[in-house]
């Protein structure tokens, strides 16, 4: 499995040819501004969103526009939302695997708030867990560190788990490694850092954090890729 980070809480799976984009965000960060970042993209088959904040959502219309075929898989009424507008959608909720092509995928809960921008309600905000035969991932989505994270390994081991690190509105590096201790997960993809002012980190500090936890906290360079 192929993953890379694009900014933000978005990042891009490779699983064989089957591509899912997660929580788009990019016209709101400078470094995007006057960039056609649409057309790193040659394919996007799925779009994953976590939760309805627009951090996470205000580029699906952007990513539907140009990739007709693609479908968004997300809680119930994100879906209903985006279906409204014509785009193809697949609501689900907590409960059971759903099969795709790409592998298992559950909707698992998530310690957050889910809102559109037009104050649409967002239905419960949650995260996704993978299973393929390339390996078990773990998207937290926003979310504080919770009990619950203690069932997501039960179902299957993980080989990395994304997890928000910035703290404010999400886990910050303490909340992320008693995560990662519940998940029984040794790799960590940071990402909800630095977009913000509020939301900064020390980066190198941060690693170390977890390296002296036994974990590995990797933090991307923007369009950089790690293979699972
Ligand atoms: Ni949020
Ligand atoms: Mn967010």
């Amino acid at each position: 499995m192929k993953v890379t980070f694009f900014s933000h809480s978005t990042c891009l799976l490779e699983i064989h040819d089957k591509y899912l984009l997660i929580d788009p965000f990019f016209s709101g960060i400078p470094v995007f501004h006057n960039v056609n970042f649409i057309k790193f993209f040659k394919k996007i088959d799925y779009i994953l969103l976590t939760h309805a904040h627009y951090d996470h959502v205000c580029d699906v219309e952007l990513f539907s526009c140009k990739f007709d075929n693609v479908l968004i898989i997300s809680n119930y009424e994100i879906s209903n939302y985006f279906h409204k507008k014509g785009i193809k959608t697949y609501g689900i909720n907590y409960g059971s695997f759903i099969s795709f092509p790409f592998g298992k995928l559950k909707y698992v809960w998530a310690a957050h708030s889910s809102v559109f921008n037009d104050g649409t309600y967002g239905g419960n905000p949650g995260g996704f867990l993978l299973h393929t035969d390339e390996g078990n991932l773990y998207i937290s989505g926003d979310t504080s560190v919770m009990y619950e994270m203690n069932l997501i390994p039960s179902f299957g081991k993980l080989k990395l788990s994304i997890l928000p690190i910035g703290g404010k509105y999400t886990m910050d590096i303490e909340e992320a490694i008693m995560a990662s201790d519940f998940l029984k997960s040794e790799k960590i993809l940071g990402v909800h850092y630095d977009t913000f002012e509020d939301i900064k980190i020390d980066r190198e500090q941060a690693k170390k954090k977890f390296f002296e936890k036994g974990k590995e906290l990797i933090l991307l360079e923007k369009g950089k890729t790690i293979y699972i």
